[in-house]
């Protein structure tokens, strides 16, 4: 495990009031269901002026827009799971 993954979730209004509530709890659950607490780093941001492509999230520096908790899921496995196996 890469000592710098790190997830931040936009906490502007209009990206949490448009999912990243849930994806907050989602990323939470996610990394305790999978020991992560202490290889990735979580944490929030301030609005980043893409609201319209929200809700964004921010894995690894990766931008992902428009993510629903079931596409988030999917990216975390993908990022944190999946590949880790190779
Ligand atoms: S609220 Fe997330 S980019 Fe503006």
């Amino acid at each position: 495990m890469d000592t710098e993954d790190s997830i931040v979730i936009c906490m502007g209004s209009s990206c949490f009031a448009r999912g990243n509530r849930r994806n907050l709890e989602v990323v939470e659950q996610f990394v305790a269901a999978h020991g992560l607490k202490a290889e990735v780093r979580l944490a929030g941001s301030r609005c980043a002026d893409e609201c319209q492509k929200g809700p964004n999230v921010i894995i690894n520096g990766v931008a992902h827009h428009g993510v629903d908790s079931g596409a988030l899921i999917d990216l975390l496995n993908a990022e944190f799971i999946a590949c880790k196996r190779k």
